[in-house]
């Protein structure tokens, strides 16, 4: 694949309309180079959507790493597609040599030395940065509105497209039990509703279920007689007390967390995907729609980074350039935020 065919590539699947927040931003970008004579590792997951992210920054003029595989699954025709478009792939001796900007995700690569500073995707992540006690910046990109269109929303429409994947589209009336009810599971819990699903939610630290939503009272019953069983706890083995219900039970099993969070008496056969995260069968397993406004919030850190350093630890992004990207947000995706946190009453995370 040439460079000219992978850009027409990303041009057809990525249309303006599906990514507004990086539109915006290459056009922005692309007129004054804000990020012009930087070195920047960028280690968002890397799939075909991603691209245009980087494009995004190297619009901007900065010279673009791509670091991938540590912590996170990834496409390897994305990683093809990378290469085709030009951009940097590190050996460990580039990476030894450090970046101006980190732009990490699960802090995996926490340990590259970054001139100005990091900014991180996920909330682990952060939270790995700050045991670090890093003497630079830390643009803590988690602690943002802007994510939830990601981790909740883009996690929902992820399982349901994951779900119609392996055959398993029809959800109206079907009984779903979910396990967690933190971002994830609460995304997953709204967009099951919207499908027509009796939603049940195990989760021992959240009393108050999101709307629409019931707690499983007599979870063993419930599990045996349920149509889909959802992990979304981000614990491993979470789901294991449930074994034997599970293996007694029809319901079509998906795992949305990191971990293996069925247990060892589940086989992976049991389970969608093999128990990898059901969305990471799918080529893009956010949608380009929901993960749009977090990478252009990302990308948005370098810039903070780069114009005037904060001081060192953690800080969240600028509310100014969260309201700026928001406000470039088609109104039907920020009506769905709004339905989403209007749906999550007193126990909102
Ligand atoms: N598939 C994806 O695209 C995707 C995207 C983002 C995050 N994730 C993963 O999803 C998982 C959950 O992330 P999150 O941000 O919602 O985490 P979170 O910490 O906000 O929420 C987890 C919830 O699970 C509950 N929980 C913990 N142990 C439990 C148990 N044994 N039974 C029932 N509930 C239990 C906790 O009380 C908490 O409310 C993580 O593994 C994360 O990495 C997946």
């Amino acid at each position: 694949m040439t460079r000219r065919e992978a850009e027409a590539a990303l041009a057809r699947d990525y249309p303006p309309g599906d990514c507004p927040a990086l539109t915006r931003q290459r056009g922005v970008w692309a007129r004054e180079r804000p990020l012009a004579g930087l070195t920047l590792l960028d280690a968002t997951p890397l799939f075909r959507n991603t691209l245009v992210k980087h494009l995004a920054l190297r619009d901007a003029g900065a010279e673009v790493w791509v670091g991938y595989g540590r912590a996170m699954p990834f496409d390897p025709e994305a990683l093809d597609m990378a290469r085709a478009l030009g951009l940097h792939i590190p050996d460990d001796a580039r990476l030894k040599a450090g970046f101006d900007v980190v732009l990490d995700c699960a802090a995996a690569f926490s340990g590259v030395p970054a001139r100005l500073g990091y900014a991180e995707l996920t909330r682990s992540g952060a939270h790995r940065y700050r045991q670090a006690a890093k003497a630079c910046p830390v643009i803590d990109v988690d602690h943002s509105r802007i994510k939830t269109f990601e981790t909740a929303l883009g996690t929902g429409d992820g399982l349901i497209r994951g779900l119609r994947r392996f055959g398993h589209g029809a959800l109206h009336g079907k009984t779903a039990v979910v396990f967690g009810c933190g971002k994830v599971g609460r995304g997953i819990l709204f967009r099951l509703t919207r499908e027509g699903a009796r939603c049940f939610v195990i989760d021992p630290a959240r009393p108050i279920p999101p709307h629409g939503v019931a707690h499983a009272e007599a979870p063993h019953a419930l599990l045996r007689a349920a149509d889909l069983v959802v992990t979304a706890t981000g614990v491993k083995d979470a789901a294991a007390p449930y074994a034997a219900d599970l293996l007694a039970s029809h319901a079509a099993l998906a795992n949305m967390g990191v971990e293996d969070e069925f247990g060892p008496a589940i086989p992976p056969t049991r389970v969608l995907n093999a128990k990898a995260p059901l969305n990471f069968a799918l080529p893009d397993p956010t949608r380009m729609r929901y993960i749009d406004p977090t990478m252009a919030l990302h990308n948005l850190a370098a810039l903070t980074l780069a114009r005037g350093a904060p001081a060192p630890g953690l800080h969240p992004p600028s509310p100014a350039d969260e309201a700026a990207l928001l406000a470039t947000l088609p109104r039907p995706l920020l009506d769905e935020l709004a339905a989403f946190e209007a749906a999550q009453g007193a126990d909102h995370v």
